[in-house]
């Protein structure tokens, strides 16, 4: 074997082992497992409420109601949907005041979700 060839052995296995690292890092940039955002099967007790007890309900249950709002349950959030000010809020919308209070603004795609909740009428589902 002339010592061309025994390189090229050599480096074949390394260049497919870099590019083996390349992949896995860009699995985990861009998932396409289902991580993705899904605003196709949105509901509310799936979907919003989650979004609601992670981000808002510290201040906004009925044992904590700052600002007086009380988003616990579909009754009550569903006046802050009516008057548009739930969404409002979550968007930042002007002439809202942005919420979460104090906090990041939520993802784009959870914007994205509860929007397509109220366009489909927010449903108690
Ligand atoms: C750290 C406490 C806190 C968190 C977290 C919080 N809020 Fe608020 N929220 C307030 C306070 C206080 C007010 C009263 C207005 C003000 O002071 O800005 C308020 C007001 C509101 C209003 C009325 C806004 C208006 O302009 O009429 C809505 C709707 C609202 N919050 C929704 C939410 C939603 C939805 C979330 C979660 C995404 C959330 N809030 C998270 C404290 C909070």
């Amino acid at each position: 074997m002339n010592n061309k060839l025994k390189y090229i052995l050599g480096i074949v296995p390394i260049l497919f082992s870099i590019q083996g690292c390349y992949y896995d890092i860009e699995n985990e940039l861009y998932p396409s497992d289902g991580t993705a955002c899904d605003t196709t099967a949105v509901t509310y007790t799936a979907t919003i409420q989650p979004i609601l007890n992670q981000s808002c309900l510290s201040c906004h249950s009925a044992a904590s109601a700052q600002g007086n709002v009380v988003l616990e349950g579909y009754n009550l959030l569903k006046v802050y949907v009516d008057d548009g000010s739930f969404l409002g809020a979550v968007s930042h919308g002007s002439g809202y005041s942005p919420m979460p209070k104090g906090g990041n603004k939520l993802s784009d795609c959870k914007i994205s979700q509860i929007q397509t909740w109220i366009a489909s009428g927010a449903p108690n589902n």
